[in-house]
């Protein structure tokens, strides 16, 4: 394993997971000796616009892969309107190979406290959620302990630290849906229906919990809000590119020597996040991999200079979206990894609109004749065809993320699929595996 070279250790910029690795992390007591709550104490003697203003001036853009500009969400609350505002943190994280909230709220639940004490009093909200998956046990324990750790020290609750301002945070743990980490479902789901999509617009900005103006923010979003308050905007932007701010947490997974998470400066390569992670596993080289999770379309050892930052991914062809890089080798099937995407859309698909619904189980069901050996070249046109019935046509972001992979794929590993049809490549799957989708 090779050193990495300074100028990419240079590139690791621990802030958000700074304080991972002290012991005890998540309690009040290490969490306040490591600058904990400094960050709340500043923000209350500031105006609530203010602190929007630095948001803005920060750049900071959503960290739940869309990468919407997060000071323009809270400005988008409208004020003097009477009605009550709320903050939901959006802690459902769910999309495949994506691991960088559950750490963060784990090992540092604080900083997500205290972010969300801060993103409340700047949207003048009096209640605020936080919606965590329900696989995610130990985080939601974690999390209830610190919220309340936080109310005994006078962090939340009635007359913050003499401020005037009042907060209720609640954690609320979902039932393992994939669907509800799409930000209307939550908010359905958080109300006690079944969590499927509302249209949107109208955004949750204006009509979100209880028809309410609510603000639905990432973990990671949120959490880099105290960072901001105490280091200032220039400082933020110091890291990162003109248009992709700040530090960024990616979680490397798959064929590489060391799995982790990674957080470094905006911008960084694969390239060089290879090189911090001591490169691919002995005998494994580089074929293709996902940018931000599964629902982004899949790149290949020809893009490993890419800047991994909104833009780069984007000009690459792709989408930064949750920065889960798997990393998969030439002894992986590209065929085979994006049958099992689908077969997990599939399983996930609400159900609520035909492309997805229909669309799915139709892919899952060619991919599996495909991989048992008995798919035809007219299977491939099937594939792209219902890929463009499904993209843009989809009633949410889940029905388009489904067909990243399999456009993607094929794009790049035609030949793979013809080496399955033309039967040069063994099969992967039995017959009685051809049923059942
Ligand atoms: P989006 O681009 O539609 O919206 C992003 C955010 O901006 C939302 O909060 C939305 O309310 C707000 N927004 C957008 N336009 C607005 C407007 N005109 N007025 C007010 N607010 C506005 O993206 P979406 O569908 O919310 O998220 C898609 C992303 O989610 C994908 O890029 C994917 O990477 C990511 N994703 C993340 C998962 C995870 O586990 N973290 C799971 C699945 C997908
Ligand atoms: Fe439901 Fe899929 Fe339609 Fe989204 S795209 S509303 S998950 S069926």
């Amino acid at each position: 394993m090779t050193t990495p070279r300074p100028e990419t250790l240079a590139k690791l910029t621990p802030v958000l997971t700074k304080r991972w690795l002290s012991p005890d992390a998540w309690r009040i007591g290490t969490y306040e000796k490591l600058d904990g709550y400094a960050a709340l104490r500043k923000a209350l003697k500031a105006h609530p616009d203010d602190l929007i203003q630095l948001i803005k001036d920060s750049g900071l853009r959503g960290r739940g892969g869309a990468g919407f500009p997060t000071g323009l969400k809270w400005g988008f609350i409208p004020q003097g309107d009477g009605k009550p505002h709320y903050l939901v943190v959006n802690a459902d994280e769910g999309e495949p190979g994506t691991c960088k909230d559950l750490p963060l709220m784990t090992h540092d639940p604080h900083s997500l406290v205290e972010g969300v004490i801060i993103g409340s009093y700047a949207i003048r909200a009096s209640r605020a959620y936080i919606y965590i998956r329900g696989e995610a046990v130990h985080a939601a324990r974690r999390l209830r302990s610190a919220v309340q750790e936080a109310y005994a020290k006078g962090y939340l609750g009635r007359n913050i630290l003499g401020s005037g301002f009042d907060l209720d945070l609640v954690v609320h743990s979902g039932a393992g849906a994939y669907i509800c980490g799409e930000e209307t479902a939550l908010l359905d789901s958080l109300e006690g229906f079944r969590g499927q999509p509302r249209l949107r617009p109208p955004f949750p900005a204006t009509h979100g919990l209880y028809a309410s103006p609510t603000v639905v923010n990432n973990v990671g979003t949120i959490a880099s809000v105290p960072y901001i308050v105490l280091g200032g905007a220039d400082w933020w932007k110091t890291m990162g590119t003109e248009k992709s701010s700040g530090p960024m947490i990616y979680s490397l997974s798959g064929r590489v020597a060391n799995p982790g998470q990674y957080e470094c400066t905006m911008g960084v390569t694969l390239r060089e996040l290879l090189e911090l992670a001591g490169g691919m596993q002995p005998g494994h080289n580089l074929r293709f991999w996902t940018p931000g999770g599964s629902s982004t379309p899949l790149l290949t050892a020809e893009h490993l200079d890419v800047p991994l930052d909104f833009e780069g991914v984007a000009a690459a062809g792709s989408i930064l979206g949750t920065t889960a890089t798997q990393l998969f080798s030439d002894q992986d099937c590209p065929v085979y990894a994006t049958y099992r995407w689908l077969e997990f859309y599939h399983h996930e698909s609400c159900g609520k609109c035909t492309p997805c619904r229909e669309g799915n189980y139709w892919m899952v069901r060619v991919y599996r004749r495909i991989l048992a050996g008995q798919g035809t070249h007219e299977d491939l046109d099937t594939l792209l065809d219902t890929c463009d019935n499904i993209l843009g046509r989809s009633f949410c972001g889940l029905g388009d993320g489904a067909t990243s992979s399999v456009t993607s794929s094929l794009k790049y590993f035609k030949q793979d699929y013809l080496d399955y049809i033309e039967g040069r490549t063994a099969p992967k799957l039995s017959d009685k595996q051809l049923v059942g989708a």
